[in-house]
């Protein structure tokens, strides 16, 4: 992809072992990464939330424990890594705090020591989500996560929203006349809310936060100075990207790893390794184009197979199959160097595994997302291989040793349409459960791509 210069690489060579990595959804969101990063975070010394906020919805399960973090960077469930919530971020204070607040008691420790958040992140409050709520009951609506993310970005954009570190710095009356400003500037009743209750709730809530509160791009790059691995842990997915998704359904911030620079104020020379998470088939919540939707009876049996319901909203997600010619626009767009291939295991109950190898519009077979804007319009072809349930069920498999026939035939007929290796697969929810397949550490010279690595190597 021609980004990696001659000075990044002389770096990672001085570095050693050390990566600057991101870790991006590469289709609707909802791939897993809240596990991925989680497992990769074992070996870095940062994770960073770099855009998006309380629509997230990741999971990490452990101890027998399944932890939904909305706002936090996964980076919190390790003892020993600093998590940081970057300028590109909106958050609810109350929702933040309530977080913080929910790990505690489940013994975890919180504290500025070990979270870190932007000043210049967006102050989302209650009249973003009610103007999210209104907007998706008065009109046809998108299908939100009605978490107020789209009014805060929007009031963002607009230059009028109030960033953390200003929000901090006011007296109670300040912020309530901000707030009352904020719901003439909306379309919500002044009814529906009382702005004395919210102003109240909203004080306290930044007064709690205030100790969290530091230049995060200054921290990060003393940290990427000073030889610390970080992980940049993205939120939604590429097709829910405001420039690059399926537009206008789509989330309001740049998911895809341009954002990770953007959003943090990393100059991108840094970002030496990009991963894309794919689930094994697709899913998507909300409305939108979903050229590899399956009918309902199948729909079922995958969202009852992967518990496939909406992480922050309970929503059923709508299932289909993978759709390679959308990972490989993922891999463009990202610049992916390889991907991580989660829910192998729902797979393995099926005797035909059905993939989408090109999409036919217009007279035209595209084997890559984005040509036609208008993805409605696509027709899927698709290929169909045999399963390897019956050979060896992968759920809950670490290692690569005997991995199944036909599981290598699944993941060469994806190598061979993105172009990029399946650095690992992940085989259940728990911490555990994934199976490298490629070292993703051991980066000590040359990049995923420059390795080269053979299947004999790799499998
Ligand atoms: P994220 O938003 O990308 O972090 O993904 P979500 O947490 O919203 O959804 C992924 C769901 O799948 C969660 O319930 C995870 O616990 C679960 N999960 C992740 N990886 C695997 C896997 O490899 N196998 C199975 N069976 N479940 C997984
Ligand atoms: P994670 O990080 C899946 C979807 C919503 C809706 C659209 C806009 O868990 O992968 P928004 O509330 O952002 O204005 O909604 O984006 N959406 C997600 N879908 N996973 C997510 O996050 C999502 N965050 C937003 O369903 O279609
Ligand atoms: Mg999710």
């Amino acid at each position: 992809m021609g980004r990696k210069t001659e000075e990044n690489r002389i770096n990672n060579f001085i570095r050693g072992k050390i990566m600057i990595v991101g870790i991006v959804g590469a289709q609707f969101g909802d791939e897993g990464k809240g596990s991925v990063v989680d497992y990769y975070s074992k070996n870095t010394n940062v994770v960073v939330r770099f855009q998006g906020g309380g629509n997230a919805g990741h999971t990490v399960k452990f101890d027998n424990i399944k932890y939904v973090l909305h706002n936090l960077p996964c980076g919190v469930l390790r003892e020993n890594v600093l998590s940081v919530i970057g300028a590109g971020c909106t958050l609810n204070p109350v929702e933040v705090q309530n977080e913080i607040d929910y790990l505690t008691r489940f013994g975890l420790e919180i504290s500025p020591e070990k979270l870190i958040i932007s000043p210049r992140a967006t102050l989302l409050t209650e009249v973003h989500k009610e103007q999210d709520k209104l907007l998706e009951t008065t009109t046809e609506g998108l299908g939100t996560t009605r978490k107020g993310i789209g009014p805060s970005y929007g009031d963002k954009i607009l230059r009028r929203a109030l960033t953390l570190g200003t929000g901090i710095e006011l007296s109670f009356e300040e912020l309530e006349a901000a707030i009352s400003k904020q719901l003439t500037e909306s379309k919500v009743s002044p009814e529906a809310i009382s702005t004395k209750d919210i102003t109240a709730e909203l004080f306290a809530a930044l007064k709690f936060l205030s100790p969290y509160v530091k230049d995060t791009g200054q921290v990060l790059t003393e940290k990427m100075i000073n030889n610390n691995s970080i992980i940049f842990e993205g939120a939604q997915g590429t097709f829910l990207d405001i420039n690059h998704g399926t537009y206008p359904f789509v989330t309001s911030s740049s998911t895809v790893a341009g954002g990770i620079c953007t959003s943090t104020g990393i100059p991108p020379i840094y970002i030496e390794t990009v991963i894309g998470v794919v689930k094994a088939y697709s899913t998507r919540v909300g409305r939108g184009p979903f050229p590899t939707e399956m009918d309902n009876k199948t729909q079922e049996i995958y969202r009852d197979l992967g518990q496939e319901y909406g992480a922050t909203t309970g929503r059923p997600r709508r299932c289909g199959y993978l759709d390679l010619p959308a990972i490989q626009y993922a891999v463009r767009v990202n610049g992916l160097d390889g991907i991580i291939l989660t829910k192998v295991d729902i797979l393995d109950s099926f005797n035909e595994i059905t993939i989408c190898t090109s999409y036919d519009y217009d007279s035209d077979t595209f084997t890559e997302h984005g040509i036609p804007l208008d993805l409605d319009k696509v027709k899927p072809s698709y290929e169909t291989i045999e399963g390897w349930g019956n050979e060896f069920k992968t759920a809950g498999m670490t290692e690569k040793a005997n991995l199944p026939v036909n599981l290598k035939k699944f993941i060469k007929l994806i190598e061979d349409h993105i172009q990029v290796p399946v650095i690992a697969l992940s085989t259940g929810p728990n911490r555990e459960d994934i199976v490298e397949l490629t070292n993703l550490f051991d980066y000590s010279l040359f990049s995923l791509k420059e390795r080269k690595e053979t299947e004999e190597m790799r499998f």
